[in-house]
């Protein structure tokens, strides 16, 4: 279990008193900062949303989805029809998940104990008139409320450079890529409404959440208030600025990765040449992970040549950095594709203008392809460090427990000589299956493909050959591996030295994917 946390630290820079007053701009739909200090009204708000269902399990249950990233706006007749019964929900689904005005009366009701007066000065709703306007929205993440700008619509028409965004699906990308153990301190680079750090919250004793936007840690600290958690400190400044000479055991960071000639929007555009913002943060990790730490990132990536690999810029980041590195590729986009995804939401003229403006930009830099994808890294400094790549499969599943069995898998197979491999002996991998494909062939059936399906989250598959399953089936965690390989180049008639080294290969490439394992290692769990 965590010690008990320490009370939570609102540093001046987001208390509410500090945050400053903007004027609110006439297109600017999003709230201006939250009221940190009425910190009673916070945990009545918190208690009136969880009570009513909103927005986890109660209302999943009605909705059919999880209100957040998966819900559609133009479900809402749907999802109001079937909310009748819950006269409450309805009003607060109504408010936070669609942004739909409510009359006061009813409004009032659904916030009972808690004063829809108090709720306006926590800056949650404005009362306008007769009618009650949303000023925020909330979604759930990981069993947290999470309170952040307004979604009405695509978040990327917004016209603010600050605008704090809620649970994107890159939000939960890196949730995916986050290694879930107990750990001493942990930090949050762009921490928006505060996701990633108070999910991390829970299983880490302290964490640093940091952003560049004012707007965005208020949120945080917010969420950090509604969701009664304690031990998440937020600080304002740029990459590593805020926590100067401080090492910690994880770091996560979903950063503003977008290659743009633009700096329009604080959660999207790093500032900075090409790929360069991922490139210096990537960089500089190492030099701030504990030894045997974590950095889970997700990161875009330009690439100036088709011939090169699609790790090969993320092979040059870590070159040599005292860590251990899996680069999980997500998607490989054409420069005008790319321009196109974040520009679309744009009036007709404006996204034409974007559509030069970004490829000109891209030409300029000589840029070919952009590829996005999560990085993460380990702190092995005296050891023989490895790169592994895989794809990123479009799952929603953690992949933590696969991490962990990831890294220790590498580390055995990077620290393991052929010989020494050779003479250890291996079972099969638990879970994982092989399938094969049969076509009609002379009066009979032939295997025409077969398949191997791992068993972890990874989803990995991939065709192998006879040779291999024969393999695969002599693995009976009694023989070392050069006898199974003996009898193999006996069986299937092939020279004995090119069956040890192709076998080799083989079952480092099985190991690395659970499929086979080794008898002598005990699995790496969460705890
Ligand atoms: C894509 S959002 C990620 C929000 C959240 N962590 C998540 O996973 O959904 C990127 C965040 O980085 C912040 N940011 C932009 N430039 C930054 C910088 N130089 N240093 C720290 N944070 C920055 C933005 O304000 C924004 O909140």
């Amino acid at each position: 279990m965590l010690a008990p946390a320490p009370a939570i630290d609102l540093p001046e820079t987001c208390s509410a008193r500090s945050i400053r007053t903007v004027a609110m701009p006439p297109n600017r739909r999003t709230a201006p900062s939250l009221n940190l200090t009425d910190r009673e009204a916070i945990e009545l708000f918190a208690r009136v949303l969880k009570q009513a269902g909103y927005p986890g399990p109660g209302a999943q249950e009605v909705l059919g989805k999880e209100l957040g990233v998966l819900h559609r706006k133009r479900d809402l007749p749907l999802y109001l029809r079937r909310l009748s019964g819950t006269p409450q929900l309805k009003t607060l689904v109504k408010l936070f998940a669609f942004q739909v005005h409510v009359d006061e009366k009813e409004a009032r009701s659904a916030f009972a104990p808690l004063e829809l007066e108090r709720a306006a000065d926590l800056g949650v709703v404005r009362i306008v008139s007769t009618e009650v306007v949303p000023l925020i929205s909330i979604s759930s993440f990981d069993r947290l409320l999470m309170a952040h700008d307004r979604t009405s619509t695509d978040v990327r028409e917004s016209a603010d450079p600050e605008h704090v965004l809620g649970i994107s699906p890159p939000t939960l990308v890196l949730a995916r890529l986050i290694p879930r153990q107990p750990v001493d301190a942990a930090l949050d680079i762009g921490t928006g409404c505060g996701a990633q750090a108070l999910m991390v919250a829970a299983f880490c004793k302290r964490v640093i959440a940091t952003d560049l936007n004012r707007r965005a840690l208020n949120f945080a600290a917010f969420n950090a208030l509604l969701n009664d958690i304690r031990n998440v400190e937020f600080r304002f400044g740029s990459l590593f600025e805020p926590v100067d000479g401080e090492s910690f055991d994880l770091i996560i960071s979903n950063p503003p990765y977008v290659i743009s000639p633009e700096s329009s929007y604080l959660f999207r555009d790093g500032g900075k040449s090409a790929d360069s913002f991922c490139s210096e943060l990537i960089r500089a990790i190492p030099s701030r992970l504990n030894e045997g730490g974590f950095a889970s990132t997700l990161c875009n990536w330009a690439r100036y040549s088709k011939d090169e690999h699609w790790s090969g810029p993320v092979r040059r980041w870590v070159a040599g950095n005292g860590c251990d590195c899996w680069a999980l590729h997500g998607h490989e986009h054409e420069p005008i594709a790319y321009a196109a995804d974040w520009n679309r939401h744009r009036e007709s003229q404006a996204y034409e203008r974007a559509l030069s403006e970004w490829t000109e930009y891209y030409q300029k830099l000589g840029i070919c392809t952009i590829n996005s994808g999560g990085v993460v890294l380990r702190r092995r400094q005296a050891a023989k460090n490895w790169f592994r790549m895989d794809e990123l499969t479009e799952r929603v599943n953690p992949l933590s427990s696969a991490i962990l069995r990831v890294f220790q898998m590498e580390n055995w197979l990077a620290d393991i000589s052929d010989e020494e491999l050779l003479a250890q002996s291996f079972s099969v991998g638990e879970g994982h299956c092989i399938t094969q494909t049969l076509k009609p062939s002379e009066g009979d059936y032939a295997i025409e493909q077969m398949q191997v399906h791992g068993n972890d989250e990874l989803g990995f598959q991939a065709s192998i050959d006879p040779h291999t399953f024969h393999l695969l089936r002599r693995c009976d965690g009694r023989r070392p591996l050069k006898d199974v390989l003996a009898e193999i180049s006996k069986f299937a008639g092939i020279d004995s030295a090119i069956c040890l080294q192709k076998g080799v290969v083989f079952v480092r490439e099985l190991l690395a994917h659970g499929i086979l394992a080794p008898c002598k290692l005990q699995p790496q769990t969460e705890s």
